[in-house]
């Protein structure tokens, strides 16, 4: 018997990435599983790999119709939703605000946060229609201080912040819990792969060895995180930001030098 028996799961970006460690855990803990995102070759695979508890619907969060589409087509194979993880993001190529292009700042904007709005909008009726829910925003520590050469980013990542307690406010009387998870640096193609219009990956100039857990993250640290937040476990926890970061927001770990 699994945590999330019977319960369907729609997970943006859900194809590669954190995404798809996210969706495997949950079909491991009985869920039923929806791949929702743009990526159709990675998604059906994994789909097909899963099995019956799985199903990849394309996804383009941006777009208000793709998402109706989404949460119909997961509700019509496998019942309303208990869980959403607003999972999708993207970076903006390392450049200062005064260089940075008015089209970057509308692309990052509109994948991080006006993605979660329209995911938060398409699948509230359906999270009501299965008795309650959780909503999960996966934001960054980015959003939590600054980052020179990544306003774009960073600015997406505070502002689903306020959308994540705006919406725990609005849906707490619905018995839907909505919570945030700020990872911190997590090896996946997000920082291995240079961001659209970048040349170099993250990875190139990132070091996690100043900090107090000097590795990066795995994607199944975030999982871990994430499948305690959504589970019965958390029932009391909305409004909640969850740091996984292994404490880059500590700052650099003390060197003490023996004397
Ligand atoms: N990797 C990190 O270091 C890190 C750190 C903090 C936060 N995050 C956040 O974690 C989340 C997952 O990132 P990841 O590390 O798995 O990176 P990733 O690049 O592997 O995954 C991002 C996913 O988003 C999908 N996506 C992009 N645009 C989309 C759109 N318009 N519609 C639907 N799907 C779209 C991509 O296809 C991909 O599957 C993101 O929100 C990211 O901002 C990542």
């Amino acid at each position: 018997m699994g945590r999330f028996d019977h319960r369907t799961v729609l997970v943006t970006g859900g194809a590669g990435g954190q995404g798809a460690s996210h969706v495997r855990a949950y079909q491991a803990e009985g869920a039923n599983v929806v791949i929702a995102g743009i990526d159709e070759s990675r998604g059906c695979a994994l789909a097909a790999e899963l099995g019956a508890r799985a199903l990849y619907v394309r996804l383009d969060v941006t777009d208000e119709t793709s998402w109706s589409a989404a949460v119909q087509a997961a509700e019509g194979h496998f019942g309303p939703l208990s869980v959403l993880v607003n999972n999708a993001g993207v970076q903006n190529p390392a450049a200062p605000i005064e260089t940075t292009e008015r089209r970057v700042w509308d692309r990052i904007l509109g994948v991080n946060l006006t993605g979660a709005f329209l995911g938060i909008k398409a699948a509230a009726p359906s999270l009501r229609r299965n008795g309650g829910g959780v909503i999960v925003n996966i934001a960054s520590t980015s959003g939590v201080g600054g980052t020179a050469m990544y306003a774009p980013y960073v600015a997406s990542k505070w502002a689903l912040r306020g959308l994540t307690k705006t919406a725990a406010l609005e849906l707490g009387r619905d018995r839907i819990r909505v919570n945030a998870i700020h990872p911190g640096v997590i090896a996946t193609p997000f920082i291995t792969e240079p961001a659209v219009g970048s040349d170099a990956p993250i990875s190139d100039f990132y070091s996690a060895e100043p900090f107090a857990i000097p590795r990066l993250g795995e994607p199944a640290d975030i999982t871990r995180a994430l499948l305690f937040l959504t589970s019965d476990e958390a029932s009391f926890a909305t409004g909640s930001e969850f740091v996984i970061d292994g404490g880059l927001l500590l700052g650099p770990a003390l060197q003490h030098e023996a004397a």
